[in-house]
């Protein structure tokens, strides 16, 4: 018999699929590395059960622990599904600009769940950065994941992702392009790559409302950059330990308009029901076209899965309100 011993086991090994339709206008192979495949819905799922698995590991997280992190809605689902095998707890804060369904599906998976306010500082009390950090202090037998600063996030992407997009292109990608949050997704998979070959290009999907690009750009962590904005997964107001700018080749913004409405075009025209990160990664690629030429190979990575996102992008009601559509 064929099975997996528990869900844990499921992660991982998703397919890579060709992009038609939305890349008709590229010279070039456009491929989806398709996260969505995993048991939470994302590609969170890998780096949850890698950053639990070394707090094991080196005695951070003890047997009937209590697992607290802040989070917008993917890395809970992962570590919530690995609480449940193997027996934690889990608290989850997050910010209330997250849509309503996120934190239906971390309760939903037994969590306790804690919302912020989005539209403060980081450092305010009242963030979610802050609140999760204080519960990891109060909260006896508890550990606080922290997944921005959290190594061992890049290192699922380096041991998991990175190999398996090398394998299943036969190593024949020029360019990895995705949305950057934590920063663990394109760090990781960024060094595997360009260990295995130098010349891949790695390409950033960042928000407008964000520091990465000018940070990258320049060196300067310019607070002018920082503003609320729609885009729900990528885009930071601060520079996690995760994201590794010297492997990163270059960032570009996509507008809030545009990311909203290429997740409701990979549904219509890819059949890809995938979440609001995905179609600001699209849509980054086509902004990206000028750098890709006849014989490349693109690799976007799509992180999550579109039922997350029925009440917003899925929703003309709230794309009208918003003025993203007519
Ligand atoms: C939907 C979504 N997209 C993109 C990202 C960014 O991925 P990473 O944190 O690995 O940079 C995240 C993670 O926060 C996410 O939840």
């Amino acid at each position: 018999m064929d099975y997996a011993k528990n869900i844990l086991e499921t992660i991982g090994n998703t397919p890579l699929v060709k992009m038609n339709a939305l890349t008709e206008e590229l010279p070039c192979l456009v491929l989806a590395k398709y996260e969505t495949f995993n048991p939470g819905n994302s590609v969170k799922d890998r780096m949850a059960l890698t950053m639990i698995e070394d707090a094991e590991a080196d005695g951070r997280l003890k047997p009937g622990g209590t697992i607290i992190e802040g989070t917008s809605g993917n890395t809970g689902m992962g570590l919530a599904l690995a609480a449940i095998v193997k027996g934690y707890k889990c608290i989850f804060v997050m910010a209330d600009k997250q849509s309503k369904e996120k934190i239906d599906m971390l309760k939903a998976v037994g969590a306790e769940v804690i919302v912020c306010p989005t539209d403060v500082e980081p450092t305010d009390p009242r963030s979610y950065y802050s609140v999760s950090k204080r519960l990891g202090e109060e909260t006896p037998n508890s550990w606080y994941v922290n997944q921005y600063d959290n190594l061992s996030n890049t290192k699922a992407h380096y041991q998991s992702t990175g190999p398996e997009i090398w394998k299943q292109t036969e190593g024949k990608i020029t360019h990895f392009v995705v949305g950057v949050g934590t920063g663990g997704t394109i760090s990781g998979v960024g060094k595997y790559l360009k260990e295995q070959n130098p010349d891949v290009k790695v390409w950033g999907v960042d928000t407008y409302g964000s520091v990465f690009k000018k940070y990258h750009e320049t060196g300067v962590f310019d607070e002018n950059e920082i503003y609320p904005y729609v885009t729900e997964g990528i885009g930071e107001d601060i520079l996690p330990k995760n994201v590794d700018f010297d492997i990163i080749d270059g960032f570009t913004k996509v507008t809030d308009k545009d990311a909203a409405v290429y997740t409701q075009l990979l549904a219509k025209k890819e059949g890809m029901f995938l979440g609001n990160s995905a179609g600001a990664a699209i849509k980054g690629v086509l902004q990206l076209k000028e750098h890709f030429t006849k014989d490349d190979v693109v690799v976007v990575l799509f992180h999550d899965h579109g039922s997350r996102y029925v009440g917003k992008m899925f929703n003309d009601d709230w794309m009208k309100k918003m003025g993203y559509i007519e």
